[in-house]
């Protein structure tokens, strides 16, 4: 795929700016990632801070890795230590882990570290301050920050997939240390942060379940007029369609209303209202029907405990047809259940066509793994990032990266 941006610049410090030889530095990455039985299922997120980590243990570092696994009384809350194991595999070198993010345990193995040496230290989260949101000077002052910044010369956020998230070890370091962006967290702001610059037409696929956040979205690029056109799909296209009158079955409607998106149908009235000449609907959906998948227009009636579970064919090539004028397209979340066995033919035929496109630039999270699980290339950026990706693309600020300007 070929491009021709005027990137934006970074303003701020990255590695290029920093003096890693002998330092010793906490490096926060996001490795946040799907688990089965305690393992990675899917190493993607660790795999892409496999050069940050690399660049800096070359360079001479004592590196210590900061990162979060899972929510607290989630089934993915789980320590770090396979992470470690992995990690260790894609660097071809011994990784330490301590089960310690900021005791004495800690602190002892990073005051340690070999030059050239990487050290994962504990899930942050299992530490409760760390899974509250602070402003940066109080959560310099929480236990994390306080015991181990002093160990540190140096702190790199690679963590851009966390940065929208105000939490110790994302906003708190920079208040005491040095703060540069590795270099995933660089390539996340450089395309990122330069969409308004990328070729028009310009076109937004939203789809997935994110409503609210697909929902922001929308409004602010109809608004701000970063947008030729927005094509909803998946639960949000649910959405729009109902707000514009279409009947999808009472299953369709309490699934929105049991997620607390109903309010969400007026926001979608109200875009509709606005701007209706840039907004391209579904233009029909599928439904499970004795065991298959039934495509259904958009009014034909739905039978008892049917669902709106992907989009038909008839959306699929009218998207592709705005796809196709394209000079970027910015995709978020699938236009179905992918999961579900003959549920991922719409978003197998949009997610080609996008990525075809000029420039292509994909939201992280469940999109990377939808592109990943159907095999689709091509994309010219795949982000990190789920939440902080859909924000920055509101144009919101993130604290975790407001933190690392100087
Ligand atoms: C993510 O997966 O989006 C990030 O790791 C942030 O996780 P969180 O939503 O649990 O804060």
């Amino acid at each position: 795929m070929s491009r021709g941006l005027s990137r934006r610049h970074m303003e701020v410090p990255t590695l290029d700016d920093l003096a890693v030889d002998g330092a010793t530095v906490g490096v926060r990455v996001d490795v946040n990632s799907p688990l089965a039985d305690g393992r990675l299922a899917d190493d993607a997120r660790l795999r892409a801070h496999v050069d940050t980590l690399q660049e800096l243990a070359d360079r001479g570092g004592r590196v210590a890795v900061l990162a979060h696994q899972g929510r607290p009384g989630g089934d993915q809350f789980e320590p770090l230590a396979s992470h470690a194991d992995r990690l260790a595999e894609l660097l071809d070198a011994p990784v330490d882990y301590v089960d310690a993010t900021f005791s004495s345990a800690a602190r002892e193995a990073v005051g340690t570290l070999d030059r050239g040496a990487v050290l994962v230290l504990e899930n942050t989260r299992f530490y409760s301050e760390e899974y509250m949101e602070f402003e940066p000077a109080v959560a310099a002052e929480t236990h994390l920050v306080e015991g181990l910044a002093p160990e540190l010369d140096a702190y790199v956020s690679d963590a851009f997939a966390a940065a929208h998230r105000s939490q110790p070890s994302i906003v708190g370091f920079p208040h005491r240390l040095s703060a540069h962006a590795g270099r995933v967290m660089e390539r996340e702001l450089d395309v990122l942060g330069s969409v308004e610059d990328t070729p028009r037409p310009r076109v937004y696929v939203l789809g997935g379940a994110k409503v609210p956040d697909s929902l922001d979205v929308a409004e602010s690029v109809l608004q701000r007029d970063l947008a030729d056109a927005v094509l909803p799909c998946g639960v949000v296209g649910n959405v729009f369609l109902i707000a514009d009158g279409v009947d999808l079955g009472d299953a369709t409607a309490e699934f929105i209303y049991e997620e607390g998106y109903w309010d969400e149908i007026d926001r979608a009235r109200g875009l509709l209202d606005a701007y209706d000449e840039r907004l391209h609907l579904p233009r029909d959906v599928a439904v499970e029907r004795d065991s298959e998948r039934t495509e259904l227009s958009l009014v034909l009636p739905f039978e008892e405990g049917e669902a709106a579970i992907d989009v038909g064919a008839g959306t699929v090539d009218h998207f592709a047809s705005v796809l196709a004028e394209a000079g970027t397209v910015v995709l978020n979340g699938p236009a179905g259940v992918v999961e579900r066995e003959g549920f991922a033919v719409g978003t197998r035929g949009i997610y080609e066509a996008a990525a075809a496109a000029n420039y292509s630039i994909v939201g992280g999270g469940d999109t990377a793994a939808a592109l990943r699980d159907l095999g689709i290339e091509g994309f010219d950026h795949v982000s990190t990032g789920g939440g902080a990706c859909l924000r920055m693309l509101t144009g919101e600020s993130l604290p975790g990266v407001e933190v690392l300007r100087p």
